[in-house]
Parts: structure tokens; C-alpha cells; sequence
């Protein structure tokens, strides 16, 4: 299995703080906000991470990082030209990913749970997280589930969401999710968007959607982003391997 952190992105929701450097980057309490994925990849066993940044802030994030020696990985870098959207880091991972399955998981997101488990079982199709969210169900990508919990779709920032479950920032799948990346068409924002590898997947009733038990936040606007360094303080940094 190989591991990605997708790092790039504009952050116009934390501008100005973003002005003069990357959100991933940022502080959350005691750690920039990239440890964080690093973290949850690294103690689930990923050591062969792919870190796509934007071009600005490149030679910080490898001035942090490295070759990932220090923490017992193995880091490999690409630039993302243009932020083109969530489901381009398998085009820009293309060679890297190579013939492995891959999991994925968004630079600023903080999650507690341990992935171990999922990432060695998975075998084949596409797996992801939920989890309910009590705010602003329109920010995110919703999972409507039957009554037997199975997921019947999924919308990308849906106007009028058919539930309160939201598709987290890890991901898992396949090989074949490379083609099916390239394959898509731009959304309306102009973003080739994984809601559509998703739907993919559960249309061919191949995707698995598993709810997260522990915390999770993306820490991508001011308010979660304070949250999120609430909860490494109180919860997450003590229990960090890196
Ligand atoms: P978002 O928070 O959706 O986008 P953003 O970081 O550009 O922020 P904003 O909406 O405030 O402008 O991105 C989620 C994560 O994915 C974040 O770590 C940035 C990353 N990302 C990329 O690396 N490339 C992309 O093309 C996009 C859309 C996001």
C-alpha cells in the first residue's frame, strides 16, 4: 500500500494567516498541521508517502520533512501546478502509486482513529470513512445509507443533504482509481472531485463506507482550525509517534 498526503490547495479560507505560507504548515498546537496525516499514515504501517504540494511553499515542506529518514519513512515530493482538485492527486501520483492500491489523506485533516486494521485488510474496490457532522452538512461530501446501513449515494456539497454523514479526508482504493481519475470531467468549480471516484465505485457496489469512531476534523476554516488545535492538545499530542 502506498500513502499520499495531499498538500497543495489555495487556502482562501484561512487567508490572510495563508498569504505568506501553506495551511498545511501551520501550527496545531505543538506540530505543524502536516504531522498530523503523517502521523495517522505512519502508525498504520505506510512508510512509501507521496507529499503533492502547490510550487510556493515547496522548499519549505522539504525543509521540514526531508527524506523522511527521521521518521522512518520514505518521502517522495510533486508539485501540483494548479489546485485541479481532490481526485487529480492519483494523475499526479501516477508513477508513484505505480501498481499498488493507495490510500489517501487530506494535509489538513486531524483524525484519532488508528487505520491499521483497514489499510492491511483491504483487498480490492474502494474504501471510506463517514462520520456525522453536526453543523453545515453542505460543506462536505453526504452519504445517504439505507435501512440496513449499506451507502446509496453520495453528494458533493449538496444543497439539501439527505443525511448528516460526511465523507472524511482518508480514502483507500484500488489501482484501477488511477484511470478512473483520468477519466473524469471537471465539476461546476471547475475540480475533478472524488465524490466522483466515489460514486464510481458504489455504482459498481464496490465502495465500502466505514464510520469513524474518534474524533476527526478538517482543519481547513478558522473555527475548526482553532478546534483542532483544542483537541491535539487536550487528546492527540500526547499519543503522536512523531
Ligand atoms: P480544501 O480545503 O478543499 O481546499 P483548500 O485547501 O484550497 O482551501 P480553501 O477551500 O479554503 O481555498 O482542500 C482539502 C485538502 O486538499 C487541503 O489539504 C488542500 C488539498 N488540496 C490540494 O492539494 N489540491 C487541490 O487541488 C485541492 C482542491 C485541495
Amino acid at each position: 500500500m502506498k500513502g499520499i498526503i495531499l498538500a497543495g490547495g489555495s487556502a482562501t479560507r484561512l487567508r490572510p494567516c495563508t498569504k505568506v505560507t501553506s495551511k498545511q504548515l501551520l501550527p496545531v498546537y505543538n506540530r505543524p498541521m502536516i504531522y498530523h496525516p503523517l502521523n495517522t499514515l505512519i502508525k498504520a504501517g505506510v512508510k512509501d508517502i507521496l507529499i503533492i504540494i502547490a510550487p510556493e511553499y515547496a522548499g519549505h515542506f522539504l525543509n521540514l520533512l526531508g527524506s523522511g529518514k527521521e521518521f522512518g519513512a520514505r518521502f517522495t515530493y510533486e508539485i501540483q501546478d494548479e489546485p485541479r482538485g481532490l481526485a487529480d492527486a492519483f494523475i499526479v501520483g501516477e508513477n508513484f502509486i505505480d501498481n499498488d492500491n493507495v490510500v489517501m489523506i487530506l494535509g489538513d485533516n486531524i483524525f484519532e482513529d488508528d487505520f491499521t486494521d483497514a489499510i492491511k485488510n483491504f483487498k480490492s474496490g474502494g474504501k471510506v470513512f463517514a462520520k456525522r457532522v453536526l453543523d453545515d452538512p453542505s460543506r462536505y461530501g453526504i452519504v445517504e445509507f439505507d435501512d440496513n446501513q449499506k451507502a446509496i449515494s453520495i453528494e458533493e456539497k449538496p444543497k439539501n443533504p439527505k443525511s448528516d454523514f460526511c465523507v472524511t479526508g482518508l480514502y483507500i482504493y484500488d489501482n484501477r482509481v488511477i484511470k478512473i481519475a483520468k477519466n473524469l470531467k471537471p465539476s461546476e468549480r471547475d475540480e475533478i472531485e472524488i465524490t466522483d471516484i466515489n460514486s464510481w465505485y458504489l455504482k459498481n457496489s464496490e465502495l465500502e463506507v466505514a464510520i469513524v469512531g474518534g474524533e476527526w476534523l478538517d482543519a481547513g476554516t478558522f473555527d475548526s482550525y482553532l478546534e483542532a488545535q483544542i483537541l491535539a492538545k487536550k487528546k492527540l499530542a500526547a499519543k503522536m509517534i512523531i
